[in-house]
């Protein structure tokens, strides 16, 4: 049995499958949960529990307490307004820091952060997550990493996975530019990144970027060619304008006002869609971890949909 582990985010899809892969590797995993009814989808696991929530200081004591190191997943990927996101990905995990470096001996601390870190000005969410890092960076004394994933999908996500989905079918809306380059992550190796972390002792204070090794990421036309070979059939697709784009956000984004609801695809997320280089290199973080990434797109599709 190895040492205790701190989670965030488990409930969640990419939280999940660190929770899986810790516990697989024989680490002792206490992990945060807000709602215990969603416990169930761990439930092969053999998690320790602590009901709260980021916002709840006691909580947080009894999560980071004499654990060796504290993985923090949990994040807002949906909202409206910058507060939406603020509240979570920079005020949270500030406190989150700030009470692991309080710690005796302190605990090292890992951020998944996002790619969307490296254009702050795109979105309320990118910039939450590049003050994420900053208010992580700025807490003296704490042994930090982040890693920053583009993209990730896999069996669980609900956020590119009908696209994918759909893609499957034989229809492919185009989103971004027809040029527009971008780096891809399945959901297990980034699970694999965090373990490497661990294992490989890594102390580096650095936001470290993630792919899944492509060289230069994917077009569009690229990953459409590797669902065409996937289907053995031709896949129809069409580029879909910015102002249709952003009609269809703008009113998202209304009716999730009026009803109440966290949207993900708002203006921001378009003006994320379409900026036209979201290509990483992940040779930095496999230096001084040792990691690789296995899953390139074509295998990772099959897993995500469990095709043959
Ligand atoms: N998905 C991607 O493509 C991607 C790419 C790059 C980076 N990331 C980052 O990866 C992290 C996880 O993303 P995801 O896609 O797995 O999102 P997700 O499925 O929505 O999971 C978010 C997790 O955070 C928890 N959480 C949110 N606010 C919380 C709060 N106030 N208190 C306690 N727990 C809270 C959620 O708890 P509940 O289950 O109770 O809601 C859930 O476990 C985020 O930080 C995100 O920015 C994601």
């Amino acid at each position: 049995m190895r040492d205790v582990v701190a989670l965030t985010g488990a409930t969640g899809f990419i939280g999940s499958a660190i929770a899986r892969r810790l516990t697989q590797e024989g680490w002792r995993v206490r992990a945060l949960i807000r709602s215990p009814s969603l416990a169930s989808r761990l439930a092969d696991t053999s998690l320790q529990w602590i009901r709260g929530t980021l916002e709840d200081r006691n909580c947080l004591e009894s999560l980071v307490d004499e654990v060796d190191a504290v993985i923090h997943c949990a994040g807002a990927v949906r909202g409206i307004t910058e507060a939406d996101f603020y509240r979570t990905n920079v005020e949270a995990v500030s406190r989150l820091a700030h009470i692991t470096a309080g710690r005796s001996p302190v605990p090292r601390f890992l951020l998944i952060s996002s790619l969307a870190a490296r254009e702050p000005e795109l979105s309320p969410y990118a910039a939450s997550k590049r003050l994420g890092e900053l208010a992580v960076a700025a807490v003296a004394d704490l042994p930090w990493t982040a890693l920053r994933p583009p993209v990730v999908y896999g069996p669980e996500d609900r956020a590119i996975r009908p696209l994918l989905r759909l893609m499957l079918y034989g229809i492919a809306p185009i989103l971004g530019r027809q040029d527009a380059r971008f780096s891809l992550l399945y959901v297990e190796d980034l699970a694999e990144a965090v373990i490497q972390w661990l294992k490989g002792n890594v102390r580096e204070k650095h936001a470290f970027e993630l792919d899944d090794g492509y060289p230069k990421g994917y077009t569009w036309h690229e990953v459409i060619k590797t669902v065409q070979q996937l289907r053995g059939k031709r896949v129809f697709s069409f580029r879909v304008p910015e102002l249709i784009m952003n009609i269809i956000a703008w009113l998202n984004k209304m009716v999730a006002s009026m009803i109440g609801y966290a949207p993900m695809f708002t203006p921001g997320k378009v003006r994320e869609f379409r900026h036209p280089d979201w290509t990483c290199d992940s040779i930095p973080f496999s230096r001084v971890s040792g990691w690789t990434p296995k899953v390139r797109l074509e295998e990772g599709l099959r897993l995500t949909f469990g095709l043959p």
